[in-house]
Formats: structure tokens, C-alpha cells, sequence
């Protein structure tokens, strides 16, 4: 079997989207940046990442995003305020969420040509080794973080791992849907995908989350800038003539928790309710207020 197992260490974040659906909210600040509680979407992804073992954080920026950046920095005028302030509590949480010098990497996608381009620019960051890819925009709440499982199935299996996660008939249009060898398994062989299936066509109901374990032939593949569904560089299209290819195996990771689409609006408002009441400082207050808002 030639199928890598190579320990994955590396992660990307394509955050160069232009969050045209949360206008005016992000004419200044990153889609990424907007908060579920109390820290950004992108931390919430990134936290993830690092839960199950990651090490080395790579982000595809593009204009308007250097935000992000200062973010996973350390800001010295503002701890030295929280340490003359005696603000030892606030000054703890930046230093747990920094990541080490030297673990993040940025590099700008200079067109917005499609996720399978954005995941393409991180070849060089990424070198010749299986790699984690995270879409910030879907949150993935559970006991156990969703990567962590995946890493676990890799760790069984190797080669390229994808979440799934059954969503309704009338949404597989929406998303790249996997069809599996045996839907009720939790890891289970994919015998077929498909990027945006035309209403009515799709292999199943499970749809590609947003969380992958990848092999670095996909560059090479991705490389070609074929475009596909919409006219952009389709990821799921080169993930498939990957799977082609002697040796290369897909399995699917089925994710039994929770998925909330922070690039649709409704998504959004429901990952901060559910967040907040997962959190006991929020949790009876937010109750209170919500019954009052509903009458
Ligand atoms: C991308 C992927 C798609 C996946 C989806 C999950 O689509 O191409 O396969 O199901 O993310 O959010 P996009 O949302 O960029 O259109």
C-alpha cells in the first residue's frame, strides 16, 4: 500500500473571501473576524486545529485582511496595560490562544478564483507532506473536536479524509456531497463525489463540511487551474482525479456533532446563541432573556 500516513503537522485557513452576504458588517473587517461569543469565528477554527494536534497555522489572506494577522500576534501595548492594570485573568487568556513564534504563516490569494485556487497558494507553505484544511465559515461544535476524530481515521487508514454530515434532500445543491460505501459507518470508503449537484442528482445526502485531511499531490492537480460548477477552481474536482490515482485513497469521517454555517446569516445568529448557552457564565442570564424576547 502506498497510501501516506505521514504525521500531519500543518494546517490552512482560506480567509480571503469577501463576505459579500454579512455587508455592510464587512466593508472594513474580515468575515473571519466577526465574533461567536466572545472570540473571532477564525479563533474558534483555529482552536479546533490546535485540539488535535496541529502545529504549524497557514492562512490565505487577501486584501482587507491583515486584521487577522494582528490577531494571532502579541500586542504589547495592550498587555502592558492589562499588566499595570493587575488584569491577570485577561492577560492568561491572550497568552493560552498565541500561538509560538514562528507556528503561522500568511500568503495572499490575489484573485478570488475559487476555494480549489485559494488551497493552491498554500503549496509552498505546505511542502511536499499531508496537510489539514479547515473552512473557517463552518463551525463544528462537539465533545470531541471534528479534526481530532479525522486525525484518529487518518492514523487508521491514511491517504485524504473528508467530514461529512447528512444535510436535508432540498440542500444538496448547496455544497459538495459525498456518496460513501456504507452511510451508517463512522470512517467509510467514498466511491463518488460531486461539487454542487443540480437539484434531484446528488450520489447522497452527505455534504463536505469543511474539514479535510489531504495529500500533497493535490497541488500538482490543483496546479492545472481547471475551473468547474460556478466557473471557479473547483478543490472537490481535483480531490476526485486525486482519488483516481493508484494508491490514493478517501474515506469519509462522519461528524455527529453539531454544524453551523457562519457565512449564512441564520447560521451565524444560532452558532452565538448555542455557544452562549454552552457557557455557564451566559448560560442563565441569556435563558432568561430569550423567554423574555419570546414572550
Ligand atoms: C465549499 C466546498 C464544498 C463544501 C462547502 C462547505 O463550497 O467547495 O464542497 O461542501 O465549502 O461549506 P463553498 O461554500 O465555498 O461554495
Amino acid at each position: 500500500m502506498t497510501t501516506s500516513k505521514r504525521r500531519l503537522r500543518k494546517a490552512v485557513f482560506p480567509v480571503a473571501g469577501l463576505g459579500t452576504r454579512f455587508l455592510p458588517a464587512t466593508k472594513a473587517m474580515p468575515k473571519e473576524m466577526l465574533t461567536v461569543v466572545d472570540r473571532p469565528v477564525i479563533q474558534h477554527v483555529v482552536d479546533e486545529a490546535r485540539a488535535a494536534g496541529i502545529e504549524h497555522f497557514i492562512f490565505i489572506t487577501g486584501r482587507n485582511k491583515g486584521v487577522i494577522e494582528d490577531h494571532f500576534d502579541s500586542m504589547f501595548e495592550l498587555e502592558q496595560t492589562l499588566m499595570q492594570r493587575g488584569k491577570k485573568n485577561e492577560l492568561e487568556l491572550l497568552a493560552r490562544d498565541l500561538p509560538e513564534a514562528g507556528q503561522t504563516s500568511f500568503t495572499r490569494q490575489q484573485a478570488p478564483l475559487g476555494l480549489g485556487h485559494a488551497v493552491w497558494c498554500a503549496r509552498e507553505l505546505v511542502g511536499n507532506e499531508p496537510f489539514a484544511l479547515l473552512l473557517p465559515d463552518m463551525l463544528h461544535s462537539a465533545t470531541k473536536p471534528c479534526l481530532a476524530e479525522m486525525i484518529e481515521a487518518y492514523e487508521a487508514h491514511g491517504g485524504n479524509h473528508i467530514a461529512v454530515s447528512p444535510v436535508p434532500q432540498d440542500q444538496t445543491h448547496l455544497y459538495g456531497i459525498a456518496g460513501v460505501e456504507d452511510a451508517k459507518a463512522k470512517v467509510s470508503r467514498i466511491t463518488k463525489m460531486v461539487e454542487k449537484p443540480p437539484r434531484g442528482t446528488a450520489p447522497s445526502n452527505l455534504h463536505i463540511s469543511g474539514r479535510y485531511i489531504l495529500q500533497p499531490e493535490i497541488f500538482e492537480l490543483l496546479g492545472k487551474q481547471t475551473t468547474g460548477a460556478g466557473g471557479e477552481i473547483q478543490l472537490t474536482d481535483s480531490m476526485i482525479t486525486l482519488g483516481e490515482r493508484p494508491g490514493q485513497t478517501f474515506h469519509a469521517v462522519r461528524f455527529d456533532g453539531q454544524i453551523y454555517d457562519c457565512g449564512s446569516k441564520i447560521g451565524f445568529l444560532m452558532a452565538n446563541i448555542a455557544y452562549a448557552l454552552a457557557r455557564d457564565d451566559l448560560a442563565p442570564a441569556l435563558k432568561s432573556e430569550l423567554r423574555k424576547l419570546l414572550g
